[in-house]
């Protein structure tokens, strides 16, 4: 079983050089080269009889198969719904066909949502524990603190958490909480750009492609409690989660991302623009039934009983 002295040697390799242990053209796709060669390294530390590299966020399978590639003996899962980044739903047949132009059996796709596969995740993982797990899906601060929480029960002693896109603040801010929350796990590297790939010049891009793309986290099962607390930082201001309340309990909530960039456009000046989103944003309002029947303060109670007493 590999050691914590062991992962850090890893990651001063990787950041000194990365080394990608499997390539192949067909595995294209939005990654880093450090975020790959820390993936299949790590991975390559597990022992195949016991313990199984786990990650949530497939798309086309670039880390999926990059990292069953480099370690043919171990199974690898990856867990995708499909539903996101995909708008003509050509994700699941390139991977498949991917995977089978590589031949690799060692990789096995769950297509699921990550909330049904990680709380039933025992019937697919068999007796293996995860040793390495890669979160990749969806970057709300929710679904990151559900993807942590929700695979604890099936961790090993050592597991290595890397959680890509940790440039975004909800998500590092749900890697505290659950940094604060669980003391037994630490964090072990974090690396960031100052601002998103998609923000950014074409030098800026390059040199995110040689290394972790959009920030990483990277945490460890350390339950002989061998490293200090290190957390990544957030901003003492909780407003943006705050506001959370809000657009949960408004009629028009669901539409928040519409009407944010609408208004965007419109304070901005670019008032063209903004019109057409509003227009846009007001035929999905037409067109789709709004649960909220008032304007604020919706609590959405169907289902709760009046009152229940447990057994
Ligand atoms: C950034 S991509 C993953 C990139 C991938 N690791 C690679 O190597 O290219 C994020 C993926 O998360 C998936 N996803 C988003 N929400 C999901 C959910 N609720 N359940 C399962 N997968 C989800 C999307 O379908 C998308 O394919």
């Amino acid at each position: 079983m590999a050691h914590l002295a062991d992962f850090q040697q890893l990651l001063r390799q990787i950041e000194a050089s990365p080394n990608v242990l499997f390539e192949n053209e067909v595995l294209t796709g939005f990654s880093g080269r450090r975020m790959i060669a820390a993936l299949q390294g790590f991975t390559r530390l597990l022992d195949p009889a016991h313990f199984c590299y786990l990650e949530v966020g497939v798309f086309q399978g670039l880390t999926l198969l990059s990292v069953a590639g480099a370690n043919p003996e171990v199974a690898c899962f990856g867990i995708d719904n499909f539903q996101a980044h995909d708008p003509e739903r050509k994700n699941l047949n390139i991977f498949n066909q991917r995977r089978e132009k590589l031949g690799l059996t060692n990789a096995h796709l769950l297509n699921l949502d990550y909330e049904d596969a990680l709380e039933n995740l025992g019937q697919h993982l068999g007796h293996r524990k995860i040793g390495v797990y890669f979160i990749d899906g969806p970057h709300d601060y929710r679904s990151q603190l559900m993807c942590l929480l929700l695979a604890m029960p099936y961790l090993a002693p050592n597991a290595l958490i890397v959680v890509d896109d940790s440039n975004y603040l909800q998500v590092r801010q749900a890697n505290r909480d659950f940094l604060v929350a669980y003391p037994s796990y630490k964090l072990l590297f974090e690396a960031y750009t100052p601002r998103h790939p998609n923000n950014m010049t074409p030098e800026q891009t390059a040199a995110a492609r040689q290394g972790w793309w959009d920030g990483v986290n990277i945490l460890v099962h350390d339950p002989a409690d061998q490293l200090p607390p290190m957390y990544p930082p957030t901003r003492r201001n909780r407003l943006l989660f705050e506001n959370d309340h809000f657009v949960h309990a408004s009629r028009i909530g669901a539409l928040a991302p519409q009407v944010l960039v609408a208004a965007n456009l419109l304070f901005t000046g670019r008032w063209g623009r903004a019109a057409k989103n509003f227009r846009k944003a007001y035929q999905m309002f037409k067109a789709n039934p709004f649960p909220g029947e008032f304007d604020d303060t919706n609590i959405f109670a169907e289902g709760t009983p009046g009152s229940r007493l447990n057994g």
